[in-house]
């Protein structure tokens, strides 16, 4: 970065969760800050929307402002620390922060997954750096950890938890058997949630995480909409109960796998084996399990939401791009180069996996049978299956929940085969598919 002097000034674009952290630690850790990056840190500007909201934080009234253009305008600041999230106007904002010759640190998952390619041309056009170990998982370094730690490696495989909002909410309903609803509200009440929450429990954060680390890990230049995804918005707390019952714990996870086939993305509810170091993740924890050639498999956990684990990893940024390293980073990782060359997704028939497959069923005889010859004439096998007695109470003709797990079976087939047993008269659709990870 440019500028000389002792101190460094920062323009914070966002003065909500993520931002009052960020500044709450540049102000309480001054001393830290500086004697870690060899200048004292200043934060400038704050830009809000809404100037008038009370703000307990640590930031005073005059350095808060509703203008943009008094921060990218401003020559003392060389670092803008991006903290307000969407796309519109951030995009704008960014490139011409870094037109006006400024460092960019971010938070902001959805915007380097949807315009990464377009930024990080824009910074190396105007020789800036762009720097995000926030936007994944939080407060853990897995930007670091993957782009520059497993740097010998080639990645063969990750699976990961990276929505604290989701893992928080299953953990709740598997824990407390809190419904759905109030666990969502139990997560935005903690500041973990994302201002529109639809993105979290729909999968789209997860998949916006997934984009960055399959660029980071696999060179794979991927927008959200070519990652398959599934949220946890559709599951009940009974499928909760089942996998329990089968030994397994949901989670919502992030999938890539490289193989002959190409590389696998998803994101999915996924049932993971209990005792397995995903499967022990509780609460607004993330944790990524990296597989690499040379080092094996890795584990990475920690506070992947919140304000102070998240300003934890972007203040680090801060502390990179002061001492010159983030510019370093920058150029050697090239990460969404135009001229990258990104492996093939594979397709939905090269991916194999065990399934968990929920059906609400009329409670009539023949019903198993006729499921299970749709599966056996896609090649599809049992592997075990639950159906519990209603019990006396039940109303009469109301449907009731089948459940079996499947032996290893084509993604392709099994689809192909749900559509046909969605269109039985005896099932109530949707039915619930899941992966199985053991
Ligand atoms: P937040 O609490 O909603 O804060 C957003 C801040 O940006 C607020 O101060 C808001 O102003 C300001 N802002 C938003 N749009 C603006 C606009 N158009 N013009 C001016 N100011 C605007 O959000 P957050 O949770 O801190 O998240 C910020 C970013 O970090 C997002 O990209 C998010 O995905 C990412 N992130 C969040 C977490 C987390 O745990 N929360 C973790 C990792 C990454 P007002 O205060 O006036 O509303
Ligand atoms: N809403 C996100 C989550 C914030 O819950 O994980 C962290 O990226």
């Amino acid at each position: 970065m440019d500028g000389t002097g002792t101190s460094v000034t920062v323009g914070l674009l966002g003065l909500g969760t993520v931002g009052s952290g960020v500044a709450r630690i540049l102000l309480d850790q001054a001393e830290r800050i500086s004697r870690r990056s060899g200048r004292r840190v200043d934060v400038k500007w704050a830009l809000v929307r809404d100037p008038e909201r009370p703000r307990p934080g640590p930031l005073p009234f005059e350095r808060i402002t509703t203008d943009v253009g008094q921060i990218l305008d401003d020559p003392e600041v060389t670092i803008i620390v991006e903290v307000m999230g969407g796309i519109r106007p951030t995009l704008d904002y960014l490139l011409e922060a870094l037109a006006k010759g400024k460092d960019v640190v971010t938070a902001n998952k959805a915007l380097l997954a949807e315009h990464g390619t377009e930024l990080f041309a824009q910074a190396r056009r105007f020789g800036r750096s762009i720097t995000f170990e926030a936007s994944v998982a939080g407060g853990i370094p897995i930007v670091q950890a993957i782009g520059q730690g497993l740097a010998a490696n080639q990645v063969q495989g990750l699976a990961a938890i990276v929505n604290g909002t989701c893992n928080f909410i299953l953990t709740a309903m598997t824990r407390d058997g809190l419904p759905y609803a109030q666990a969502l509200a139990k997560a935005q009440e903690l500041g973990y949630a994302e201002a529109d929450p639809t993105l979290d429990v729909d999968g789209t954060d997860t998949a916006h995480k997934l984009a960055i680390l399959a660029q980071l890990a696999f060179g794979a230049t991927v927008v959200t909409s070519q990652i398959p995804r599934q949220g946890i918005d559709r599951l009940l707390l009974a499928d909760i109960a089942y996998a329990t019952e089968l030994g397994y714990a949901v989670k919502l996870l992030a999938l890539a796998k490289l193989s002959s086939a190409g590389l696998e993305l998803r994101v999915a509810p996924t049932l993971v084996r209990r005792g397995t170091p995903l499967a022990e993740v509780s609460g607004p924890y993330n944790a990524v399990r990296v597989v690499g050639d040379a080092v094996g498999d890795t584990f990475f956990y920690g506070q992947g939401a919140g304000s102070l684990p998240t300003a934890s990893a972007v203040v680090a940024d801060i502390i990179d791009v002061v001492i010159g390293r983030a510019g370093l980073s920058f150029r050697a990782m090239n990460l969404w180069s135009e001229n990258g060359s990104s492996p093939r997704l594979a397709s939905s028939e090269q991916v194999r996996s065990r399934y968990y497959n929920r059906f609400m069923i009329a409670d009539r005889p023949g019903v198993i049978a006729a499921i299970s010859r749709v599966l056996g004439d896609h090649g599809i096998s049992i592997a075990s299956l639950i159906q519990h007695d209603p019990g006396d109470d039940s109303p009469p003709d109301s449907p009731v929940p089948l459940v079996l797990l499947t032996h290893l079976a084509v993604e392709a087939h099994l689809i192909a085969a749900l559509r046909e047993i969605d269109r039985l008269d005896v099932v109530h659709p949707p039915s619930i598919c899941l992966g199985v990870e053991e």
